[in-house]
């Protein structure tokens, strides 16, 4: 391959370098690894290809494993959510960056076939795009990996589904389900960011509203606490029962999305299925609803069933889609039906993802050291990473805690009284 980046503009990278400065002096731990990697260059020539929404945060965590000696191959995991004056800036750092904010459904498709083009010994992956290709058209590019790591739910079960169907060729760490990521990064980070988008976006307040959120996980769960606190009444749909149990137990309604759409202002999804929005749901909302999906695909609200019902649609604000319906009342969709946060806003806080990247940048370092020994599987983050992450990020909080004494130790491992 010739090519080193397909990128929109070079003269950008100015911004981009800012953006990135700002969010270094705010991911403390990654900074750690940068200045820790500078001296011992754990990945000496260890080619790594990643896929994540290509941002300041992303683009620092690419910059610390360049530091730490990988040669690095980038794009973006959702073309709305690439930023071109980041793609600039690492591409003037020596990066090869194949993104670009906008690109068609067949240019992403060509930037990822690119991105892997270098052979990759890791793939780090965000919703299972790099791993889908080298599983699906080109077997080739994964002559030389060692093993990836993967960011959220959705490619999580993206992979249990080719593990379980005997397909997946090499070990995957999932790194969502470690404790340093999820459950702060799909519920801070995204109970934060979701309203930060929302905020921004309408301009409209959140305080007095009827505000349905689909789903009550992780994600979901930070989503309906931040919108609690912003004043809004709260309802929330779920399939599963105990999860509804915990909604209704944190004082929000429960009840089904059929008997919640006449009565939301604002419809925020988050769960990972499709259709969680139909066009039947759409048809008895309120005049004016607030459409918004934090789901990584852009599946859980019907788009296409909307497109095709719709009378008409405009741009009834930036990165707002109004669309009329046939009964005259029209529904806004924030960010084409895609990653509100992420797509239509600015992602999760820089601390947040300093904690992710930390387990990104640990399990890259776990694949490295075990490469060759681990089986073909979705595999856990080992509880030290984990521990590791959680220590230091109180440290540099300057938080001190407790530990146990000998004596306690020991009454804990006990089962005699
Ligand atoms: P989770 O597995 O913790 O929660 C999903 C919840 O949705 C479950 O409680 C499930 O029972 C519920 N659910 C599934 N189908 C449903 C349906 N038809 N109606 C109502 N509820 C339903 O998953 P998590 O971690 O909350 O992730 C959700 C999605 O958000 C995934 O696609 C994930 O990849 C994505 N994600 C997005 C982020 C962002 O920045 N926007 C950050 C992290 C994850």
């Amino acid at each position: 391959m010739n090519q080193k980046y397909d990128i929109r503009d070079i003269k950008l990278a100015p911004y981009g370098h800012t953006k990135i400065e700002w969010v270094r002096n705010n991911m403390p731990l990654l900074k750690g690894f940068e200045e820790e990697f500078l001296r011992t260059k754990p990945f000496d020539g260890v080619k790594i290809s990643l896929s994540i929404h290509l941002e300041a945060k992303t683009a620092y965590l690419c910059k610390v494993l360049a530091a730490g000696g990988a040669k690095m191959s980038v794009t973006g995991s959702n073309n709305l959510s690439t930023q071109d004056d980041i793609c600039a800036a690492l591409v003037e750092d020596g990066i090869s960056v194949f993104a670009y904010h906008g690109a068609t459904e067949e240019e992403y498709n060509r930037h990822i076939e690119m991105c892997l083009e270098h052979k990759p010994n890791i793939i780090i992956d965000d919703g299972g795009d790099l791993v889908g290709i080298v599983h699906g058209p080109r077997p080739d590019l994964a002559e030389e990996v060692w093993g990836g790591c993967e960011e959220t739910t959705t490619g999580i079960i993206r992979l249990r589904a080719m593990e379980r169907d005997g397909v997946l060729k090499f070990p995957m760490l999932a790194v969502n389900d470690a404790d340093c990521k999820h459950l702060f990064d799909n519920r801070y980070g995204t109970g934060q960011s979701v309203w930060d988008s929302i905020m921004h976006n309408t301009n409209l307040i959140v305080a007095g509203k009827c505000v349905v959120v689909i789903g009550y996980g992780w994600c979901s769960r930070g989503i309906a606490m931040r919108a609690a606190a912003l004043g809004a009444r709260v309802i929330v749909t779920e399939i599963d029962p105990i999860k509804a149990m915990e909604a209704k137990m944190d004082g929000y309604d429960v009840m089904p999305m059929a008997k919640a759409a006449p009565l939301g202002d604002m419809f925020i999804t988050a769960t990972g299925c499709k259709h969680t929005i139909t066009v039947e749901h759409m048809l008895n909302m309120k005049d004016r609803a607030i459409l918004a999906n934090a789901g990584h695909f852009n599946v859980e609200i019907d788009m296409a069933g909307l497109e095709e019902v719709a009378v008409s649609k405009k741009e009834t604000r930036e990165n707002i889609t109004g669309y009329t319906l046939p009964n005259g009342r029209m529904v806004n969709v924030i960010g084409e039906g895609k990653l509100a946060n992420i797509a239509a806003g600015n992602g999760h806080p820089a601390e947040v993802m300093d904690l992710s990247f930390a387990v990104q940048t640990l399990s890259a370092l776990y694949i490295l050291e075990h490469k060759g020994s681990l089986p073909a599987a979705v595999l856990d983050v080992s509880e030290e990473i984990d521990d590791v992450i959680a220590r230091r990020r109180l440290e540099a909080w300057g938080i001190e805690i407790d530990s146990l004494t000998p004596d306690q130790e020991a009454y804990l491992k006990s089962w005699q009284l």
